[in-house]
């Protein structure tokens, strides 16, 4: 198996202001000390706090990435935010597909697919998520779904470079509970051998995150799971304490 570097990626979603540069800086000065972590770290802040966390977070190794784009570079399009647009605020990357706006903004796979592809236009890595509800685990559907919805949201020019998969069971999403070792193990197994079906040698080396009430208590067992390249997380992201408490975990 390829040895791909970890990435903890932050998601804040609808959280944060501007007196949240604090956790960025305390992170930075975490990171700047003397237990290297063995993985690239991100915090994917809202758009409005861009700009000002990637000055925060100067000099130091965190990147800053968005939390969704749109598929086109500009225009009449009200409210949204354009792959260009975060790129120029300091992102360098941005999370597409999060099942948040899957279900509250209907994005289909056909959707996320344009987004991945407008990140890639703009230069940005993107992570592109995918994961089952519970209604779908429960009928055992589970690996069709994410079959499908990575059939359905990957642009066919991805690379490991422009691309991060988030498998993230929407059921585990802010609810405390997680899929066990085994249960992450086989899906991250079954994403691994359809990436390398479809992008071949950059399929291998793809870098697989797991998402879902990951905190400093299980991302030390998470980790360890094959094919895991690294968590995406929410909650646990929004103290400088906790996100180091999972960073640290890869030592
Ligand atoms: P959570 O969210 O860590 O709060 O469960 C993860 C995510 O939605 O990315």
């Amino acid at each position: 198996m390829a040895r791909v570097k970890a990435l903890v990626a932050g998601n804040w979603k609808m959280n944060g202001a501007k007196a949240s540069k604090k956790e960025v800086t305390a992170l930075a000065k975490k990171l700047a000390g003397k237990a290297k972590p063995a993985c690239d770290v991100l915090i994917c802040p809202p758009a409005t706090l861009i700009a000002t966390l990637k000055e925060s977070a100067k000099g130091s190794k965190i990147a800053i990435g968005g939390q969704d784009c749109h598929a086109k570079e500009s225009g009449a399009h009200t409210g949204d935010v354009s792959a260009e647009m975060l790129k120029d605020a300091g992102a360098a990357f941005v999370i597409v597909g999060h099942s948040e706006r899957r279900a509250d903004h209907g994005e289909t796979d056909a959707a996320v697919r344009a987004k991945a592809e407008a990140a890639h236009r703009a230069g940005l890595t993107a992570i592109v998520c995918v994961g089952e509800t519970e209604a779908e685990r429960d009928s055992g559907a589970t690996l069709k779904v994410i079959r499908g919805q990575l059939k359905g949201s990957l642009p066919d020019g991805a690379t490991a470079k422009t691309t991060v998969i988030a498998y993230e069971p929407v059921w585990a999403i802010g609810t405390g509970r997680t899929p066990t070792p085994d249960d992450v193990a086989k899906v991250h197994a079954a994403i691994r051998k359809a990436l390398e079906a479809r992008f071949g040698a950059e399929g291998t080396k793809m870098r697989i995150l797991y998402g879902g009430s990951v905190k400093p208590s299980n991302a030390a067992e998470l980790m360890t799971v094959p094919n895991v390249n690294g968590a995406l997380v929410g909650g646990a992201s929004l103290k400088a304490e906790d996100f180091w408490g999972i960073i640290s975990a890869y030592a």
